[in-house]
């Protein structure tokens, strides 16, 4: 058989304490965000998006952002990032130390309109100050492309939207510009035709995969982004989450999933997959569900002593 051609290393940014807390309907308390950061970090995670400075009427449970933030420790090696929809947010990221500001539009308009409140044209103009913002502070500007892979309230979204998002978010300067199915309804013949187009405009480097889960079809979808040779995904502990204005949208790929897959294929990611394995279920525990990641079930399963 012959060897599929991989990249050797892959980059996980850790975004269970973000896109996947943001969406618990019980306030969580901050303690607990802490030591779920704690975790992930002591588990080798180096990129981690730890909270939002987002407006707390859209968002209650990130309205603790910048007590998180005060928090968490800070090891030297490893990348904090927070969302910031305006200026209001940049400040109290700046504030908080953040490494990386995230700054997040969408390929369709109703989606836009939902998430934050303006056009996808108007977000541009609100990112550019904050981009300009982050490049003159010398913070990492990540870029989202919400809604990539179809809309919950348009359907279906042309490559051509997404691929013009794409584009827009690196003229603003974004390090990285994150590909992502909110919905988790794209398959793998879809997935490698935009990660195609955009990484035909993008360096590949810059680009990275942000996948729901929510149709099962996430990492079947990473591996196809994986054979693009693309090197960068967003992942969540216990595959919690979904977002507040995507409803019946379920958590991101999860981490213990992608990270069984790659060290499966011998493809380094620097993380500690028994540690995540304890940190999801954890995790899970505290909110009193069963972890949404098979992985994490299955190895933990076999821990139990007979
Ligand atoms: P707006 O209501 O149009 O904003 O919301 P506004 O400027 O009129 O402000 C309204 C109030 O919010 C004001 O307070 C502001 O001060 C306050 P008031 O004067 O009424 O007391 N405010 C803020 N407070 C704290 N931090 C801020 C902030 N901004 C305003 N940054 C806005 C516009 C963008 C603020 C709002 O729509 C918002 O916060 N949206 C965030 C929605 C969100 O967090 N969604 C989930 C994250 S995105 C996601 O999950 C997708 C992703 O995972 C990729 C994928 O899967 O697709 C990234
Ligand atoms: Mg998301």
């Amino acid at each position: 058989m012959s060897k599929m051609h991989l990249p050797e290393r892959v980059w996980i940014t850790e975004v269970g304490p973000r896109d996947g807390l943001q969406n618990e309907a019980k306030m969580i308390a901050t303690d607990v965000k802490v030591e779920l950061c704690e975790r992930l970090l002591a588990a080798g995670v180096t990129n981690l998006e730890a909270t939002s400075f987002v407006s707390p009427k859209w968002v209650p449970q990130m309205g603790d952002a910048a007590e998180v933030m005060a928090r968490i420790p800070r090891p030297a090696h490893a990348r904090i990032s927070v969302l910031t929809p305006n200026m209001k947010g940049f400040e109290g990221a700046l504030a908080a130390g953040a490494d990386e500001v995230v700054i997040f539009g969408a390929a369709s308009e109703a989606f836009s309109q939902k998430n934050i409140n303006c056009s996808v044209t108007e977000s541009i103009e609100r990112f550019r100050v904050v981009a300009q913002a982050a490049k003159d502070h010398g913070l990492r500007v990540r870029g989202a492309v919400s809604v990539a892979l179809g809309c919950p309230y348009q359907g279906e979204v042309p490559i051509a939207d997404a691929l013009d998002v794409a584009r827009r978010l690196r003229d603003l300067g974004c390090d990285e510009v994150g590909i992502a199915d909110t919905i988790g309804v794209g398959t793998a013949g879809q997935v490698r035709a935009l990660f195609e187009a955009v990484a035909r405009e993008l360096p590949l480097d810059t680009i990275s995969g942000h996948f729901h889960d929510t149709y099962g079809q996430a990492v079947a979808n990473v591996l196809a982004c994986l054979e693009v040779g693309v090197t960068r995904f967003d992942t969540s502990i216990a595959g919690l989450g979904g977002c507040p204005y995507a409803k019946g949208a379920t958590g991101n790929v999860a981490t213990e999933d992608v990270v069984y897959l790659l060290h499966g294929l011998g493809v380094e990611t620097g993380l500690d997959l028994d540690r995540l394995v304890d940190a999801g279920q954890w995790i899970s525990t505290f909110l009193e569900r069963k972890s949404n990641s098979r992985v994490g079930n299955a190895i933990a399963a076999k821990r139990v002593p007979a």
